[in-house]
């Protein structure tokens, strides 16, 4: 299985950012290597659909967990999708921060995103101090318990401790495998068979450097990539280590 290359862009990037995303369709991996997909701000979505010429996936970071009504401000799937979106990223560690999201918004936003023919990437991951008190496995099984769909169509776990994201700071390989594992087993007891099925990323300091190590790791089907991701150069070197 090809791995899979994702990049959120977060809150970054004017129009003339698609340039990198146009880089990225044009010079992009072998596909039968790694695929490619990017996830701008909502603002460029419709750019970045057209630039990506159906090479890279575009999606969105967020939905609503509604298909649509008074919610000033807010993005539906259906809306995502109708701009040519092919996934949603939901339950990332920011927006669980920053809009006090909970497992339950972030299982109801998943569904909304699969009702909506989207691919949905559900975030999950432990604090620093959660890590340092032993709980790791507890906390993402919790997380999986709260925000996992009833089934796995078109479903994504990315493991992304916080402590990891945006410091530079990565778990060593032997703490991502173990944590991967923990997540399969999860899925398995949750969803059956097909939980075998549901791939598994990575993110948080991801980096040309690190990409190769991260990747071979068992049971990383790719990585989510944040800082790194912004320019068709760095992705393309993480691309390229897959
Ligand atoms: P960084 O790669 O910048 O650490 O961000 C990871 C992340 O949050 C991706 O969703």
């Amino acid at each position: 299985m090809p791995a899979l290359i994702v990049g959120n862009w977060k809150m970054n990037g004017l129009g003339e950012a698609v340039a990198e995303i146009a880089e990225m369709a044009g010079s992009g991996p072998d596909p039968r290597r790694a695929a490619l997909w990017i996830a701008p701000p909502f603002t460029l979505i419709d750019r970045a659909v057209i630039v990506a010429a159906g090479t890279v996936k575009i999606g969105g970071q967020d939905c609503h967990h509604k298909n649509s009504g008074a919610h000033t401000g807010c993005v539906a799937a259906a809306m995502l999708a109708d701009l040519g979106a092919g996934f949603v990223i939901v339950g990332h560690s920011e927006r669980r921060r920053d809009n006090g999201e909970t497992d339950a918004d972030v299982r109801a936003k998943a569904m909304a995103g699969q009702a909506a023919g989207l691919e949905v990437i559900l975030c999950i991951g432990e604090t620093r101090e959660q890590r340092d008190a032993g709980q790791t496995d507890a906390v993402l099984s919790a997380q999986l318990a709260g925000s996992l769909p009833d089934d796995g169509e078109g479903l994504i776990i990315a493991y992304e401790p916080v402590w990891a994201i945006g410091t530079g700071l990565v778990p060593t390989l032997d703490d991502v495998a173990a944590a991967h594992a923990h997540i399969r087993r999860e899925l398995v007891a949750r969803l059956g068979p097909a939980g075998h099925g549901v791939r598994i990323l990575y993110g948080g300091s991801v980096t040309p450097a690190n990409a190769a190590d991260l990747l071979g790791v068992a049971d990383v089907g790719g990585v989510l990539v944040g800082g790194a991701s912004l320019t068709a150069a760095s992705l393309l070197a993480i691309a390229a280590a897959a």
